[in-house]
């Protein structure tokens, strides 16, 4: 009885205190040849999402087309090897998405009709559906990643919509999304309005007046507050470079982090975590070894 007293009585000291979320780490992976296999990736234990980047051409009626870089040649077949690899992460509870768009690329939905098409396509070449042409085997996918940088802002609220209504089949489809800080994102905006997305990896960097920069962090946290109470349903990460080199700016070093930021977001029950760009990065100097302990 005293025991259980004073377990009660921690809990309600640590209620009293402030209450802290956990969260996991997401990953971009697979625009360097030179960031090892996926299953690799997996074996670290470090990531709890990994997006496999890119599908960097579809859309206005185009034939689609994927971009692994170094690892392997979409068209060629030799991107089914990592089916194993996919399958493996998922065994370890790491969802896996396909992530479409990018910093390069040629795409973008002319239409409503072609958002449905593009869905269609996704969900036979990637989710649940079936086609003769599979670029990563038969592996059926978690879900798709929206990093829209270029090209129509239009529809993507469309293509979100159709791909979730695939999820009624049976087999849920997860929606990531990656917009830059600002708000609203200019591509991404109309789409995350509609709270159809379940993990929002938000890119705080390359965009000073929403990022990290010389030892300051209140612009950064004033956007995080402004994200986690605009955008509905969604889980929201702070997106972070894992390397000084991964991106122009916005790079926190990893005890920055910890001591100073996570503390703070993490009082957010929308807090799900951080999103690093990219596992090449992350190879590079171990960010996440450093961080995940405070994630
Ligand atoms: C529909 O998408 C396919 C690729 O999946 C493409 O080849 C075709 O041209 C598209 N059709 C229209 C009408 O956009
Ligand atoms: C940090 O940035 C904010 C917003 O730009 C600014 O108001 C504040 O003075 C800065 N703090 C320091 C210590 O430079």
């Amino acid at each position: 009885m005293a025991k259980h007293s004073y377990t009660l009585h921690i809990l309600f000291f640590l209620t009293l205190v402030g209450t802290s979320y956990g969260g996991g780490i997401a990953i971009y992976w697979g625009q360097n040849g030179n960031e090892g296999t996926l299953s690799e990736a997996c074996a670290t234990g470090k990531y709890s999402y990994i997006n496999i980047a890119f599908l960097n051409k579809f859309g206005n009626s185009q034939t689609p087309e994927m971009n692994l870089a170094g690892h392997c040649d979409p068209p060629s077949g030799t991107c089914t090897k990592f089916s194993a690899d996919i399958k493996d992460c998922q065994g370890k509870g790491i969802k896996v998405l396909l992530s479409i768009g990018g910093g390069i690329g040629s795409y973008s939905l002319s239409s409503k009709e072609d958002a449905r098409n593009v869905s269609k396509f996704l969900w036979n070449t990637f989710l649940g559906g079936k086609s003769s042409s599979r670029p990563l085997g038969d592996a059926v996918l978690d879900g798709i990643d929206f990093d829209i940088e270029l090209g129509s802002t239009k529809n993507y609220d469309h293509l979100a919509r159709f791909l979730k209504d695939y999820g009624r089949l049976g087999r849920k489809v997860y929606l990531g999304a990656a917009p830059q800080c600002p708000i609203p994102d200019k591509f991404l905006g109309t789409a995350l309005n509609k709270g159809l997305f379940d993990f929002v990896w938000v890119q705080f960097y390359n965009n000073p007046p929403c990022s990290y920069a010389n030892g300051n962090i209140t612009n950064l946290v004033n956007s995080w507050n402004r994200w986690t109470t605009r955008v509905p349903k969604s889980k929201i990460f702070l997106g972070l470079p894992a390397a000084t080199g991964a991106a122009g700016s916005g790079f926190i070093p990893a005890d920055v982090l910890t001591s100073q930021i996570l503390p703070v977001i993490k009082k957010s029950p929308k807090y799900g975590g951080v999103m690093l760009w990219s596992r090449f990065y992350d190879l590079q100097d171990g960010y996440s070894t450093s961080i995940i302990g405070s994630v």
